[in-house]
């Protein structure tokens, strides 16, 4: 994030979340907008411990009431002592609970307790090597020279009284601290990025070593208590939940199913915008796999008139959050006191759709796009999982691999992939492409290997040529991706001869393209859709 950007966020108003998982032991990460902070979440997540993510300035009452074991201060792009920089409270490190600062968090430790903090006289970025002066605890077990990955411009100069120097690098003198009696803790380097070896270990160290985390954050405990939060919530009511046939909505589908089993109708919504075959496709998955009461609506025509005139992305991710919910509300309805509608809600849906510090990215439908008139109350099970979590609840539920790892597909479906204005007809074009995209992909094996695979269709038009006539058609573009879980994504390195053939047979195969084109771009800067 751009530090203008950061500091517009800083106005939005927080709202202290009740945690669904009160339970368990986490960890808070407290967010400063660096660029790595989901990947520190999903780090200690992967250390089975649970974490949630708060914004840099969440009141000190707040997180007492959390009762957390320890507590990380993110990366920012700020500088501690410019005077409108991000900064926590200092009693924070009067709680008595661990906290561990990493880069901006490191030297805003170090400021607030009194250390200074400087601009580096060399800037360090990328892998450096690492020297060890003080292994316990943070580097138990560990070599005394290592790699880490840098990326800063300032440093700590001097720590703060009563820490120690833990490591040290070539330019950087107080690359790790430590005050062993307070258990608060500053590393410079980034733990998180897969670039420094050894940070699973080190926050493996602090999560247990340090905080006295037992690791109590599975998926099997997650479902059991899941259910049993859902059972106690719901009592004798009626659930509807929205099924698209993505694992997400599948998942939460079958956690709801044993939890209530009778009291559970499910909802399709055929909204016009899904791929080829899908809407049938995913009635016959439903047949098979769940013996549940499923309503499969046709709002094909519906949808494609609230649609009409509409070329704003974020509009058509409102409206069709709010006509989702509008089927869903007639429905509920007609099948007689339905007061929960249950989705698929994940974490990085609510991240990315603004809440708390982080900027909007995009109003996810399922998540900003909820119109306030909504009468049902949600329930959302995975609204704190990551998607590799959610599939591996998905497995553990024993939901069949055709599911599991099924391709995301974004709940405003193809309208997202239309740029500007959705018709029926743009609709089968990306449509086609998309199907031609996939048949390849899978054809040759690429469709397991990758995150995500589609077709957009720009809302631009292009000079061609064919059978010596000129054409002036749409072009259409190819997006392949690689990605751990949608917060950042890489493009695939599809072979040459493998792109040329799909090129080809999208513009011999789909009327009205005549060019065809791969995007290149990372996220960031580029997000995986387009809109
Ligand atoms: P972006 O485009 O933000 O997408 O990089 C990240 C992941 O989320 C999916 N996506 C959505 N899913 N509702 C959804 O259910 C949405 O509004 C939405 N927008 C994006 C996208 O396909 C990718 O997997």
């Amino acid at each position: 994030m751009k530090r203008a950007e950061f500091l517009l966020c800083k106005q939005v108003s927080y709202t202290p979340m009740t945690t669904p998982i009160g339970a368990h032991e986490q960890v808070l990460i407290l967010d400063f907008g660096g660029q790595y902070t989901q990947l520190i979440a999903r780090r200690v997540r992967e250390c089975s411990v649970f974490c949630e993510i708060l914004p840099y300035d969440t009141p000190l009452a707040e997180i007492r009431r959390r009762n957390p074991k320890g507590v990380i201060l993110s990366g920012g792009p700020a500088s501690v002592y410019e005077p409108d920089a991000p900064r926590v409270d200092p009693e924070l490190f009067t709680l008595g609970v661990p906290v561990l600062g990493i880069c901006y968090g490191h030297q805003l430790m170090a400021y607030l307790l009194g250390g200074t903090v400087a601009p580096a006289p060399q800037h360090e970025y990328g892998r450096t090597l690492l020297t060890v002066v003080h292994a316990e605890p943070m580097f138990n077990e560990l070599d005394f020279h290592l790699t880490c990955w840098m990326s800063h411009g300032d440093s700590v100069e001097t720590p703060p009284a009563g820490f120690i120097v833990l490591a040290e690098t070539e330019n950087t003198p107080v690359a790790a601290m430590g005050d062993l009696e307070r258990n608060l803790y500053g590393v410079q380097f980034h733990p998180e990025v897969a670039h420094t070896p050894f940070g699973m270990h080190l926050l493996r160290n602090f999560l247990y070593k340090v905080c006295g985390c037992r690791g109590d954050w599975t998926m099997r405990n997650f479902i059991q208590e899941s259910i049993a939060d859902i059972r106690e919530r719901v009592g004798r009511e009626r659930v509807l939940c929205a099924v698209s046939g993505g694992v997400d909505s599948c998942t939460v589908a079958a956690l709801v199913q044993r939890a209530i089993g009778e009291q559970l109708t499910c909802i399709f919504v055929d909204h016009g915008l899904m791929r080829q075959g899908e809407a049938e496709q995913v009635r016959a998955l439903f047949t098979q796999h769940f013996p549940v009461r499923l309503i499969f609506v046709d709002a094909r025509e519906r949808f494609l008139n609230r649609l009409r005139g509409v070329t704003d992305p974020e509009q058509k991710r409102k409206i069709i959050g709010e006509e989702f919910v509008r089927v869903f509300e007639e429905h509920a309805d007609a099948i007689g006191q339905c007061r929960y509608l249950a989705q698929g809600t994940l974490y990085p849906d609510v991240i990315e759709s603004g809440a708390g510090i982080a900027a909007t990215i995009k109003t996810h439908h399922n998540v900003g796009g909820l119109p306030e008139w909504m009468t049902m109350e949600l329930i959302e099970p995975l609204r704190y999982l990551f998607k590799d979590e959610g599939r591996r609840v998905a497995l553990e539920l024993g939901l069949p691999p055709e599911i599991v790892w099924r391709q995301p597909f974004p709940g405003p479906g193809l309208a997202v992939r239309v740029l500007g204005e959705v018709t029926a007809e743009k609709l089968e074009i990306v449509r086609t492409a998309d199907a031609i995209l996939n048949e390849e992909l899978t054809r040759t094996g690429w469709a397991q290997r990758v995150w995500q695979a589609l077709a957009v269709l720009p809302d631009v038009r292009s000079v061609g040529v064919m059978g010596d006539q000129r054409t002036y058609a749409h072009p259409i573009v190819l997006r392949v991706v690689h990605s751990e879980d949608a917060m950042t994504a890489e493009p695939a390195e599809l072979p040459w001869d493998l792109l040329l053939r799909i090129a080809n047979r999208i513009s011999n195969e789909v009327p009205s393209v005549n060019r065809v084109l791969y995007d290149l771009s990372s996220k960031p800067p580029a997000t995986i859709e387009w809109e």
